[in-house]
């Protein structure tokens, strides 16, 4: 082995050592961006506490919260029914009133954004204190944005990532009467696909654009042409678009429903311009996320002089 090999080792038991902050189970958060993990993520989380994290931002900023990875218990149905372990998302303080979404399974939820400068997410397990399949939890970032990003429905409007999905508000409870949301998904060749699909109850007729409904354009410089409008029960079917793909849901004061989740894929121009876990000005950690590895600035500078060290 030479000193360049040791280095190496070193460099790589020393990462494996430092397997980030994540065994923290919850907290007060109040930095303009970071990280939040299930407890021991990337390895299998252990069920025994409930976690809860308070994030809060600068006044007149809003949070968003943009999931990287999930991995809970599926158990019975998702995305509808989580009942084992759950990840919630609550808008602002008062939890009675303001679930945004409940998500469990493997497919991550759509990026959230409160509606005011607080944002709780709750990491519950207490109903099913075991984690026997080895789950591996969660992995997800948050940081301070402007209220303007705002889909309408509590989640991000502008979609740039290769894959990424989008809910109604509330999912999977019911939406808020009078919404108007708008998602743009940029890039061409995109491909949305409905795993829930309940709008305006089961025999809704949406012709006409009165009831509640969801409607998806094509994007042609500047102009849109409508693709087709959706309601009732019966999930639409995969929906295509050659270039960017514009998605609106409308909701009248009648029959408020369970609402949609859905996921999509696109041709993005740089897929290395996705969301990255450091912020706004951070570089994304390429290799090392997808090692399952979460380190800190700090701890890679600690790690890159401990090397030097060893190396003189
Ligand atoms: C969360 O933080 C905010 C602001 O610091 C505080 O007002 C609120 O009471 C906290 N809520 C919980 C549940 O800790
Ligand atoms: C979040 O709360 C704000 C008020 O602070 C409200 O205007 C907004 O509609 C809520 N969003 C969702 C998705 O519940
Ligand atoms: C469009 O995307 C689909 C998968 O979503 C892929 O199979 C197909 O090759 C893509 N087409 C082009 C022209 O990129
Ligand atoms: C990740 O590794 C691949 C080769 O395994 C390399 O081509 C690529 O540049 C690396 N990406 C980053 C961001 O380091």
């Amino acid at each position: 082995m030479g000193v360049a090999d040791i280095t190496l080792t070193i460099l790589l038991l020393s990462l494996l050592a430092y397997p980030a902050t994540s065994t923290e189970c919850g907290g007060s958060l109040t930095a303009q961006h970071g990280v939040i993990t299930s407890p021991d993520y990337p390895a299998p989380y252990p069920a025994d506490t409930d976690c809860t994290w308070n994030i809060s931002v600068p006044q007149g900023q809003v949070v968003l919260l943009t999931f990287d990875r999930i991995d809970l218990n599926p158990f019975p149905d998702t995305p509808e029914k989580c009942y084992l372990h759950m990840i919630e998302v609550y808008n602002g303080t008062d939890e009675a009133a303001n679930l945004m979404g409940r998500f469990c399974g493997q497919t991550p939820p759509p990026a959230m954004m409160s509606g005011g400068d607080v944002m709780i997410v709750k990491f519950l397990l207490n109903r099913w204190p075991r984690n026997d399949e080895l789950f591996t939890g969660f992995s997800a970032s948050y940081k301070a944005v402007r209220p303007e990003l705002n889909s309408g429905c509590g989640n991000l409007a502008l979609l740039t990532s290769q894959t990424g999905t989008l809910a109604s508000a509330n999912f999977p409870s019911s939406y808020s009467s009078g919404a108007a949301c708008k998602w743009e998904i940029a890039g061409t060749n995109v491909t949305l696909s409905f795993h829930s699909f309940q709008v305006g109850g089961p025999f809704s007729q949406c012709s006409g654009n009165t009831n509640d409904y969801l409607a998806v354009y094509e994007e042609f410089s500047n102009r849109k042409s409508l693709i087709g409008t959706y309601c009732g029960w019966n999930k639409p079917d995969d929906i295509h678009t050659d270039g960017p793909m514009i998605v609106e849901f409308m909701s009248d004061e009648a029959v408020n429903d369970m609402g949609f989740f859905a996921t999509y894929t696109a041709t993005v121009p740089d897929p290395t311009e996705r969301p990255t876990m450091i912020g706004e000005e951070g570089r994304p950690w390429g290799n090392e996320t997808s090692a399952g590895v979460h380190v800190t600035l700090g701890e890679l500078t600690l790690i890159s002089c401990l090397a030097l060290a060893i190396k003189l």
